[in-house]
């Protein structure tokens, strides 16, 4: 790679670059793509090993230390996720405020922001213990803010997390669980979420990734960034994506209809794009999808689902289209999206959280790259250059002129 940085200052050029397609932005040892051979590795290790051997705060901790974790290791970070999972009260107020129908990843765009004001004592960016401190309240409170989110959404009051319970677990109590009734999370259930979690949590410098390092890169503090993060997840092209492919297949209904839905994505003049399709990165199939499709058929079968019509669909679907020339010139395979939706759906996670469950994965990666940031000394604010095409100089006239 080219170091731009050089040559800018020897003759003031840049590169425009809209989209960031050939350039880097920094230097990281957290996640490595190899988007032609479909790979994926998190600090080394392939995704393949630890979605099927590690557990979800396993992974958090390699993400975030560099290191897997030795059993002491482990434990005490487990501890410090239940000790730091609980909201302050006085959030209850600010979530009330919503209005009920709220969409959830408006309402934690907003109140993990918020966190800013309620932890403002220990938000010193230069002290490493502070910079821990917010990235271990992160990943713990995020979970809780968003299933209180959507208990807000359904108008029942919010569940305390339960510190005896694993991290995937206890989402799954403060979603379900209901003052009158308790709620076991199923093994089934727990294993899914623990392995959807492993594959969203971090994936390098996409659109939200890249959105908290450039918030942070000003100095900003870390639930400010990200919020800001959040913010970037929610678009249809990134982790909106997962929500809009159940409607994109319910809209389809029918495997008689995919190739009249296909002809709409191939059109250039039709602004319809076959959702869960297609990557900037990976030119080959997206080794998450891949993982997910596979265990799809497991969890279905476990939860007496196996005839579920959206993955039926889904599959021919994702068939279809890779005969199809247009889908197979342009490299566009399923991504991570395609298939999480339906497994979201089978836990009985509604439509509007799919996309709050991989920002409360994606917590992870986005605190981890934070924290590396933070740490390196070649750290500058970010500030691309562009390229004017607006008027040169002209004259104020008065109003009375114009
Ligand atoms: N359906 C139809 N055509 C597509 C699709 C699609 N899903 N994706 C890309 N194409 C076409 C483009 O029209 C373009 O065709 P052209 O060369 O004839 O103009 C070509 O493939 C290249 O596509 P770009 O838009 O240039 O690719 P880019 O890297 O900018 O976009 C993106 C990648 C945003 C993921 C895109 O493929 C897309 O919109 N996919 C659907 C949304 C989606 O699934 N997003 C989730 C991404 S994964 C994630 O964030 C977790």
């Amino acid at each position: 790679a080219v170091d731009i940085s050089t040559l800018y200052k020897e003759a003031e050029i840049f590169t425009y670059d809209p989209g960031f397609m050939a350039t880097a932005s920094c230097h990281s040892a957290i996640t490595y793509i190899d988007g032609e051979a479909g790979v994926l590795l998190y600090r080394g290790y392939p995704i393949e090993q630890l979605a099927t051997k590690a557990s979800f705060l396993e992974v958090a901790y390699l993400l975030l230390y560099g290191e897997l974790p030795d059993e002491r290791q482990l434990l005490a970070f487990e501890e410090a996720m239940a000790r730091h999972s609980m909201i302050n009260e006085n959030l209850k107020g600010f979530l009330g405020g919503f209005h009920y129908d709220a969409h959830p990843m408006a309402i934690l765009v907003g109140v993990v922001g918020s966190l800013s004001a309620f932890y403002h004592d220990s938000l010193d960016i230069n002290d490493p213990q502070h910079r821990e401190a917010s990235a271990l309240r992160l990943i713990a409170q995020v979970p809780t803010i968003a299933a209180a989110a959507y208990k807000h959404n359904v108008g029942e009051p919010i569940v305390y997390p339960r510190n005896a319970l694993r991290y995937c677990a206890n989402f799954l109590h403060m979603m379900f669980a209901t003052p009158c009734a308790d709620y076991k999370p199923g093994l089934i259930a727990e294993k899914a979420l623990n392995l959807l979690f492993i594959l969203h949590a971090d994936h390098e410098q996409n659109a939200s990734t890249s959105t908290v390092r450039l918030a942070g890169s000003s100095g900003a503090n870390p639930f400010a960034c990200i919020a800001a993060g959040i913010a970037s997840l929610w678009g249809p092209a990134h982790g909106g994506a997962n929500e809009a492919v159940l409607d994109m297949l319910e809209q389809i209904g029918d495997v008689s209809n995919v190739p009249k839905y296909l002809d709409k994505a191939k059109d250039k003049d039709d602004s319809f794009r076959l959702m869960g399709f297609g990557h900037r990165v990976y030119k080959h199939y997206d080794p998450r999808a891949k993982i997910i499709r596979e265990v799809c058929h497991q969890v279905l079968e476990e939860l007496a689902d196996s005839n579920n019509p959206l993955f039926e669909l889904a599959l021919r679907l994702e068939e279809i289209a890779l005969s199809d020339e247009y889908f197979v010139e342009r490299k566009l395979y399923p991504n991570v999206d395609f298939y999480s939706g339906i497994i979201y759906r089978a836990l009985g996670i509604p439509r509007n959280m799919f996309t709050v469950m991989f920002a409360i994965a994606r917590t992870v990666g986005w605190v981890s790259h934070w924290m590396e940031m933070m740490a390196d000394p070649n750290n500058r604010i970010g500030r691309p250059r562009q390229i004017y095409c607006g008027p040169t100089h002209r004259d104020y006239l008065p109003i009375s002129q114009r």
